[in-house]
């Protein structure tokens, strides 16, 4: 009972900051947290600034998927399911809109992570998966691409994200955020940016590849 008190909490905490990012935009996103073989999960339509106890659902999964609170899970569990399945090691998934990450996958950029040592160490390579329709099983398979990432940018739409708990996967959320927002303003400086050199590449890698256990 307190560990579900605890986890309500989570995704309570959860959602304000991304309410107060501007990571989502009022009903937008939604956040999960596994115990066991249950997922805890905001219902759908539910406000991400002011989350109730009541906005959360419990789905126990088995042969039969077994649904218990007063409103319906996000149309996204279906993706959240899937990334628990693809990443057995993680036990939160959120789902949000930020905004300088989706707008760059409309015009078609990757945030650039060769910017700050963060991206290059954190992020790297970020993939980033084809438009589908927002809840489709099509949608879902995106989870796929998290098996060599904590996230994924899904095109026109927004991002995935897995972490052992909800605080890393934040984490993760924040610093792609704020990667896109830099490659953005580079953009439109005009300027070339300072890119990292080789020798400087070479002892980020050092230190990406002893973090690496921790960070997938
Ligand atoms: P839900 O309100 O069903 O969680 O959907 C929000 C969303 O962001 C869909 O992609």
């Amino acid at each position: 009972m307190f560990k579900n008190y605890k986890i309500k909490k989570n995704i309570i905490y959860a959602g304000k900051v991304l309410h107060n990012l501007g990571l989502v935009a009022g009903f937008d996103g939604n956040i999960s947290i596994k115990s066991g073989n249950t997922i805890f999960i905001t219902g759908t339509m539910s406000y991400k600034g002011n989350l109730k106890n009541s906005d959360i659902v419990s789905v126990k999964i088995g042969e039969k998927l077994i649904i218990k609170g007063k409103k319906n899970p996000s149309s996204e569990f279906p993706m959240h399911k899937k990334s628990y399945e693809v990443r057995t090691d993680i036990n939160a998934v959120i789902h949000a809109h930020p905004f300088y990450t989706v707008l760059l996958s409309v015009i078609e950029i990757r945030p650039n992570t060769n910017l700050t040592p963060e991206a290059f160490i954190f992020l790297k390579d970020i993939p980033v998966a084809p438009y589908k329709t927002p809840g489709s099983f099509e949608l879902a398979e995106s989870a796929k691409m998290l098996v060599n990432s904590n996230i994924v940018i899904l095109e026109k739409h927004g991002v995935l994200a897995v972490g052992k708990d909800i605080y890393h996967a934040l984490d993760i959320i924040e610093k792609t955020e704020n990667i896109a927002k830099k490659t953005y303003y580079t953009l439109i400086s005009g300027k070339y940016p300072k890119l990292f050199k080789d020798e400087e590449i070479m002892e980020l890698n050092i230190i990406r590849n002893k973090l690496s256990g921790k960070l997938l």
